[in-house]
């Protein structure tokens, strides 16, 4: 989109340890070329990796940030994580509403909503994920799904600097399959005209990105495609070179 700088994030979910800070300094120490300087990147770790991996990627144009905040500031939740503990680690960013925690934790959009302003409060960016199921897709209700998660998901105060949204057809996540990318166009428009109702101008600098088996070789057709602009990476951000090989199809 003009005007919009790409994010090319990456999402670990529930891999990394010690072992992988190796891969981290090597995405840091290799982006800025990948990318030709014309991207912004991001990898979201497993918390407990947090705070070393801020520090391995310091002085890189490659942040750090969590998977998932607890809507809350503070007290009797046990196992949570709040925003502000994130941000003490050195995330800049933190993932709400991934399909994975929508699942596997029952998370509604008002949940969600609720995640991205404490992530907010906390001077987190809020990357904000949508997407349909497969059998959502099939029956033809792609666009009124995005519609309603967005309403629900997307806090009205969102402006272009604190939120991203991510677009990630459910049955696109590590299943090698792909949109066609007339759909993938499809659905990106829909969401920048759903977030013009909500925030108004604002929504011109959103950035949307497009996650779901993007790999090396079909980054590059992904990313051309009017109003994505960057992606949300799973299995192909875990390694530097897979990541890196991304990074290199912005340009
Ligand atoms: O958040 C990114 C993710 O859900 C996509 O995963 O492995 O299909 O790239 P993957």
């Amino acid at each position: 989109t003009p005007g919009i700088r790409p994010l090319i994030a990456g999402n670990w979910k529930m891999n990394g340890t010690s072992d992988s800070l190796g891969e981290l300094q090597a995405i840091a120490a290799g982006f800025a070329d990948a990318s030709g300087n014309e991207a912004d990147g991001l990898i979201c770790v497993p918390a407990t990796l947090l705070d070393r991996a801020a520090k391995a990627m310091a002085g890189s144009p490659v942040a750090s940030g969590g998977q998932d905040c607890h809507a809350k500031e503070s007290g009797a939740h046990t196992g949570d994580i709040s925003a502000a503990m994130l941000k003490d680690c050195g995330a800049s960013h933190v993932i709400v509403g991934h399909s994975e925690r929508r699942a596997d934790h029952g998370e509604s959009d008002a949940v969600v909503a609720a995640k991205a302003k404490a992530a907010w409060q906390a001077g987190l960016v809020a990357v904000i994920c949508i997407g349909e199921t497969r059998e959502e897709r099939v029956s033809g209700k792609t666009l009124s799904v995005l519609s309603t998660q967005i309403a629900g998901s997307v806090p009205a105060e969102a402006t272009a600097a604190n939120t991203v949204v991510a677009y990630e057809p459910v049955w696109a996540i590590g299943t090698g399959l792909i949109p066609t990318l007339p759909d993938v166009e499809e659905a990106h428009a829909h969401i920048r005209a759903e977030l013009k109702r909500l925030i108004g101008a604002e929504a011109d600098g959103v950035r949307i990105l497009y996650g779901g088996s993007m790999k090396p070789d079909n980054a590059g057709e992904l990313l051309s495609i009017n109003n994505v602009d960057g992606g949300l990476i799973g299995g192909a951000s875990l390694k530097a070179k897979d990541f890196l090989a991304i990074a290199n199809a912005v340009k």
